[in-house]
């Protein structure tokens, strides 16, 4: 395209760009569902030698959708090039999980990738990087990329937990009977995994309180939790794959959110590098209540966690200190 464009355009890189979530993602990414509609977006596709024939089928799709702010396209399946002075990192390429298996089993398959993957990226990325992680398992990977990488800071490292705070909000609106808009203060914390915890205790749900929704324990212990919990089975029990336009939509909220800042006096919920708040140790890449001011993310502090959240939370973070163990013995 040799278009005029009005701003310069961002940089960004998704990996396994020919997956299912790739596929999802990348046309609502070059239409300016993430980075606005006024960005111009060169688009790096990078992929396993396999696949480049998948990504230039993209390419070709991309360019017939002519979109204004689609600056460039190109595919890859050299890290390094890939990366070059890469700005926003979606990381995606990674086994996805299959029915009866957790996420943590994909650790060793996809740990080698995302210590290589960070390494690259600490030598050739822009100085303004941001990196997401939606390659399971996510948040120990996010882990493994930001610790070969000790030039980036390690607030530019993030995993995706918007998946599984749309999740919440989806159940906690169906609850109370009002819609999605009006839902506010809900936190996912931990790990995306089976473990996380969705904590609704500050929530609203329109004129209700979650912390009123919450008395009734039966329902969240035996319904809410497991529901936003284990959604990623159900649907891979339902559809034979794992989630994909949802996930896809989960990484867009999640970077526009980063990139341009999220609005008003509520939060969303992000995993970041911990930096030893909310009794999560130090380096743990672990879910929080988050906002952006555009450039960085804030962890919400002072939220009062009760003798119920306290267990789960620490719950979770015991198994994200056991799979950093786990790769630690790798
Ligand atoms: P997929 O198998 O359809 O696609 C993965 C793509 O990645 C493939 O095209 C593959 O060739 C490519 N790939 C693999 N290794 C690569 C590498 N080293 N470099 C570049 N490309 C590589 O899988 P999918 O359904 O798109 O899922 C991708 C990942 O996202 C999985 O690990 C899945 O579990 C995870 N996921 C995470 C969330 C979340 O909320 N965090 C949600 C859904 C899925
Ligand atoms: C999800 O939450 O849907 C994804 O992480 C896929 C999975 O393995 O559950």
């Amino acid at each position: 395209h040799s278009t005029a464009f009005t701003k310069p355009p961002v940089t960004v890189t998704v990996t396994g760009a020919a997956g299912t979530i790739g596929y999802a993602a990348l046309f609502r990414v070059a239409a300016g569902a993430m980075l606005g509609r006024d960005q111009p977006v060169h688009l790096r596709l990078l992929e396993l030698p396999a696949a480049l024939g998948a990504a230039e089928g993209i390419a070709m799709e991309l360019d017939d959708c002519a979109l204004p702010q689609l600056a460039s396209v190109e595919i890859f399946d050299d890290p390094r090039a890939a990366f070059d002075g890469v700005q926003q990192a979606l990381l995606i390429g990674a086994k996805p999980r299959t029915k009866g298996m957790e996420r943590a089993d994909l650790l060793s398959a996809n740990a080698s990738v995302f210590s290589a993957q960070g390494k690259v990226l600490g030598e050739v990325a822009a100085d303004d990087v941001r990196i997401t992680v939606v390659g399971n398992p996510a948040n120990t990977n996010a882990a493994i990329a930001a610790r070969n990488a000790p030039d980036i800071p390690r607030e530019r490292f993030s995993a995706l937990t918007r998946l599984d705070h749309n999740r919440a909000i989806a159940q906690l609106a169906g609850r109370a009977e009002v819609p999605v808009t009006a839902i506010s203060g809900i936190t996912i914390w931990g790990n995306h995994s089976a473990t996380q915890y969705p904590d609704i205790f500050h929530a609203r749900a329109g004129e209700l309180t979650g912390a009123a929704l919450a008395a009734d324990r039966d329902w969240l212990v035996d319904d809410f939790i497991p529901t936003v919990a284990q959604r990623g089975s159900a649907i891979i029990a339902a559809r034979g794959a794992s989630s994909a336009a949802s996930a896809a939509n989960g990484t867009i909220d999640h970077v526009r959110d980063w990139a341009l800042g999220t609005a008003g006096d509520s939060w969303t919920s992000a995993a970041i590098v911990s930096p030893g708040v909310y009794g999560v140790p130090e380096g743990l890449v672990c879910s929080f209540p988050v906002r952006s001011d555009g450039t960085d993310w804030q962890i919400v502090e002072g939220l009062e966690i009760n003798e119920f959240s306290r267990a789960r939370i620490d719950a979770s973070v015991a198994e994200l200190q056991a799979e950093i163990a786990a790769v630690d013995a790798l």
